[in-house]
């Protein structure tokens, strides 16, 4: 029998209990106890003097260790990281919570894994990441795509509405499961609570891409967090915005409706027998940090992120993602700390050159870039000044570059139809491959995913077919100063020449 959902409203954090750090304790204490090592890792410590890793400092050297009784063990937990994982669980309000050591791309794979068997279909969006194409690859299932909502002003999709799960459902009753997005790479965020009670009236639990949403917990301000919402699990970059070490995040997982063995299981087998005791300590360190100041820190910082979207919508040719409009449009809710940043066609350069022209004359790094955007991420870790610094550099663009009578300048993105599937995307992993000419791929199978990094979202999967429309988006974004991943010489791509077995 499924019990009705039931949404956590924001709960005070136990401070004092999340005061101490067990992880992070008891490296110090190996640390301090000068242990002359004859285990792995080989750099011991940091002995060799003319490697030049103590550039990384000594205090970082000595905690990068291995396994053993003292430091507990990931695989099967006992000691003091079975207690830091516990706090993490706490924290999220998730009755299970696991450190990742391969990032939410781990996490993405073991929900895949652990809900689904081969031929199972997923509900999910189409503008997923691209972790999630490769677990459904590796783990034979079959995408059920849903269309998110495009915005057209800006030229990026946005996220599901209640109604199109509603309707993905009832036309796919046998899928296994739906993937939810909380929130999208550029901050939009589906009714998760609504949604995850529709899919459990259908007995599917809800899996959820929270790579974006590790912050949403600490603030009211922001929306709903996954397990807050009832979602079964998610996978949450404590890395993004929560502030611990790259490639650090954590599995969260709740309810009956998932086989919370299984999922340890699965991730035994995806993680290596060495998991980085720095990364598992910083992650014990940033949810410390996030019980003990999250909230204190959003609660300032938000307010200081809603005047630094009026002061850019001052600017003459920037304009803001505007989370009123974008309620009243999409229906759909959205994470205010996110920087997404609007050029129009009177400042005369494109969203690529403003991302290339902070970081070369104002030593700024935006997270990304589209052709009539820039995309900034904020952090536990920021505050006002850091705001206003973007702000100053926003401003001196728009005295140089701003064009009364408007300029010019790339056109916005629109929406590429969803291509057929023609192969299955495991299937293209087995697959005769061979490179042709972008130009002359027209009807061929893709045999790669072709996408821009970040945010890693495919443009073509692998396994669908190529169409004239793929061809020409591909080629326009190719004159462009960004990251493609997908081929090695960009104008060709690799097609299914024949079927593996
Ligand atoms: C939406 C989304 N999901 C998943 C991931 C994968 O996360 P990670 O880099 O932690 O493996 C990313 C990374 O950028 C992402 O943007």
């Amino acid at each position: 029998m499924l019990k009705p959902i039931e949404i956590k409203s924001f709960t005070q954090i136990d401070t004092i209990k999340h005061s101490s750090t067990p992880l992070f304790d008891a490296l110090k204490l190996y640390e301090s106890e000068n242990v002359t090592s004859f285990d792995v890792p080989g750099h011991k410590r940091g002995l060799d003097p003319q490697s030049e890793l103590y550039y990384y400092g000594q205090s970082t050297l000595r905690h990068d260790v291995n396994s053993m009784p003292q430091l507990d063990n990931y695989d099967n937990p006992k000691g003091v990281i079975k207690e830091a994982q516990h706090l993490l669980a706490d924290l999220y309000l998730a009755d299970d919570a696991h450190f990742l050591v391969n990032g939410t791309t781990e996490g993405i794979q073991t929900m895949i894994f652990s809900v689904c068997r081969p031929g199972d279909k997923l509900i999910l969006p189409r503008n997923v990441h691209k972790s999630v194409l490769n677990a459904m690859a590796l783990a034979d299932v079959t995408p059920i795509y849903v269309t998110p909502e495009f915005d057209a002003t800006f030229g990026i999709a946005h996220n599901l509405s209640y109604d199109q799960v509603k309707r993905t459902i009832n036309k796919h009753p046998d899928a296994r499961a739906v993937f939810i997005m909380n929130p999208t790479y550029f901050g939009a965020v589906s009714d998760l609570a609504s949604i995850t009670e529709l899919a459990h009236m259908h007995h599917m639990p809800v899996l959820v891409d929270e790579a974006h949403g590790a912050h949403f917990r600490f603030s009211p301000q922001l929306p709903l967090s996954s397990m807050e919402a009832g979602a079964d699990m998610a996978a949450t970059s404590l890395h993004k915005t929560g502030g611990s070490f790259t490639q650090s995040s954590a599995l969260l997982v709740q309810g009956d409706l998932v086989d919370k063995r299984k999922v340890k299981s699965v991730i035994n087998m995806l993680t290596s027998t060495s998991a980085s005791y720095l990364l598992m300590s910083s992650l014990d360190i940033a949810r410390k940090n996030l019980a003990l100041n999250g909230y204190q820190r959003f609660e300032q910082l938000m307010p200081a992120v809603q005047a630094f979207k009026r002061a850019v919508n001052d600017i003459p040719g920037f304009h803001m993602l505007d989370g009123f409009v974008f309620k009243e449009l999409y229906q759909q809710q959205l994470d205010e700390s996110k920087l997404t940043i609007y050029i129009d066609t009177t400042i005369e350069l494109s969203g690529f050159e403003v991302y290339k022209l902070l970081r070369s004359d104002y030593n700024i790094q935006m997270e990304l870039a589209e052709p009539n955007l820039i995309m900034g991420i904020v952090s536990i870790a920021d505050n006002e000044d850091v705001l206003n610094r973007l702000l100053h550099a926003l401003q001196s663009i728009s005295r140089r570059y701003h064009q009364s009578d408007g300029a010019v300048h790339s056109p916005v993105l629109k929406q590429l139809n969803i291509p057929e599937q023609a192969m299955g995307l495991r299937e293209v992993l087995y697959a005769d491959k061979r490179p042709v000419n972008i130009e002359q791929a027209v009807g061929e199978i893709c045999a790669e995913s072709l996408m821009i990094y970040p945010p890693g979202i495919p443009i073509v999967m692998a396994g669908e077919r190529i169409t004239q429309e793929i061809i020409d988006y591909w080629q326009f974004i190719n004159n462009q100063p960004i990251l493609k991943i997908g081929t090695e010489n960009s104008n060709q791509v690799y097609i299914v020449e024949k079927r593996g077995k």
